[in-house]
């Protein structure tokens, strides 16, 4: 099979960046720090970018540009006839369990859109804020139609694969979907109260912190990067043999950063100005943005650019998740990529019901529980906070015990072209010991075996 490359460094750059920003920004990230307290937990999470984040995230352009092989094939290349391409194969399951909610959340967020343009949240105030929020996620219909139309655009696009035309569009739209979060943050900012917002995101009490939120901080890391399951090593298998690789890395780290603190920084003051409740999970993001936007001149036409490019965002991050096994079937099964992306397209729907039903405890299927977490809960919990920090693992194991260190450093220094030697070692060290530790150590601190 033909395999292409992406046309240049930016492109590189952007194809990344869309991958890794997304929901996990602008929705899981603010529910998320507003839930485990704050400063402390957004600490941990930028612990975790540096020490886990990316070591992973090279270990991971290393396997897919040195084989060019999508998840399950790099490792097969690398070490032939080995379990170590089970990694691949976790990644793929990772991806389904993320898919199911992920498509969920997309819905509504196409939703508001619909609702938006509707002119639904003219004069809206905080209480008929989360009234709006709560007869959508307890409907039984309205987000099922949703996930379909999502599901539906995502594998429209899969199947024309005008790739070059996202890539495009990404391009213009992603600085677009940055000016329009610095518009909400002037206008949040400037709120009577706005001060409290910014002191919960960025005082540290190191009291709120648990052991489920260091695990969480390192899951949303993994969720955010898009790591841990086999993305990174298909997109990187398409980067160009002259790209930096540790530049990508650190430019797409700190970027997909600062678009998560930018939507801190426009959600917590307006959640303290209106004395909403930071802990409010999942529809933080619902009942907080449309409420800003009330307060402004053309607030409706801003309304609905911002959820247009949420939803743009999310579409793209939600193409590089569907890839993963959409390659895994063409590569592995010889499925042709149309019949590939359809069949992944109906399971996903299908499966996915169950996570929409059962996203809010009074959604139709809310009451069905397994030790306290419902479907939407338990793919979350099990793609984030154990596959992808497993899948993790498994890559930084591989790629500083089972591959040579020698393929490693000229793939990173593009066979010495680079002039990063000095920072190799610092790496290898890191990679080798701290790494595979704190991922060990936060696993056993959550499971409860140790404690401090
Ligand atoms: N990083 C994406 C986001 O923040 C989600 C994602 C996870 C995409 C894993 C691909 C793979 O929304």
């Amino acid at each position: 099979m033909e395999r292409g490359t992406f046309s240049s460094g930016l492109a590189v750059f952007f194809a990344t960046l869309g991958s890794a920003v997304g929901l996990g920004n602008i929705w899981k990230f603010p529910y998320l720090t507003g839930q485990y307290g704050g400063g402390a937990f957004l600490l941990v999470y930028f612990l975790c970018i540096i020490f886990v984040g990316l070591p992973v995230m090279l270990s991971e352009f290393f396997i897919g540009r040195s084989t060019r092989k999508g998840a399950v094939g790099a490792f097969e290349k690398i070490a032939p006839d080995t379990s170590w391409k089970n990694i691949g194969k976790m990644g793929v399951a990772a991806s389904y369990l993320i898919m199911f909610f992920y498509s969920c959340v997309a819905g509504w967020v196409y939703y508001y859109l619909f609702k938006a343009i509707r002119g639904d949240f003219v004069s809206i105030t905080m209480e008929s804020a989360s009234v709006q929020f709560g007869s959508v996620v307890t409907s039984a219909v309205i987000p099922l139609f949703w996930q379909c139309v999502v599901m539906a655009v995502v594998s429209g696009i899969l199947i024309l694969g005008i790739r070059k035309g996202i890539e495009r569009v990404t391009k213009t739209l992603m600085p677009l979907l940055f000016v329009l979060i610095i518009i909400c943050d002037i206008q949040a900012l400037s709120l009577p109260g706005a001060m409290d917002g910014v002191r919960f995101l960025f005082e540290v009490d190191f009291e709120k912190l648990t052991g489920t939120a260091i695990l969480t901080a390192l899951g949303l890391a993994f969720f955010k990067l898009s790591l841990g399951m086999g993305t990174m090593i298909t997109y990187a298998s398409y980067f160009t043999k002259e790209n930096n690789l540790l530049g990508t890395g650190l430019k797409v780290a700190a970027s997909d950063t600062i678009v998560s603190l930018l939507a801190g920084l426009a959600i917590f003051p307006t959640v303290f100005s209106f004395g909403l409740e930071p802990g409010a999970g999942p529809g933080l993001l619902f009942m907080t943005i449309p409420l800003i936007f009330s307060q402004m001149p053309f607030g409706s036409l801003l309304l609905t650019a911002f959820f247009f490019l949420t939803a743009i965002a999310a579409t793209t991050a939600m193409l590089s998740l569907v890839e993963v096994p959409v390659a895994y079937l063409m590569e592995e099964k010889n499925i042709p990529r149309r019949t590939a992306v359809l069949i992944n397209g109906v399971l996903i729907f299908a499966i996915g019901i169950l996570a929409t039903l059962s996203a809010d405890k009074a959604s139709v299927l809310g009451h069905i529980t397994f030790m306290g977490r419902g479907f939407f809960d338990w793919f979350d919990y099990l793609s984030s906070n154990i596959l992808m920090p497993l899948g993790g693992l498994l890559i930084v194991l591989f790629t500083s015990h089972v591959v040579s260190r020698r393929s490693f450093a000229q793939e990173l220094t593009n066979n010495g072209t680079l002039k990063i030697e000095w920072f190799l070692p610092f790496f290898f060290f890191v990679t080798r010991y701290i790494t595979p530790a704190l991922l060990i150590v936060i696993f056993l601190n959550a499971v409860g075996i140790i404690s401090w």
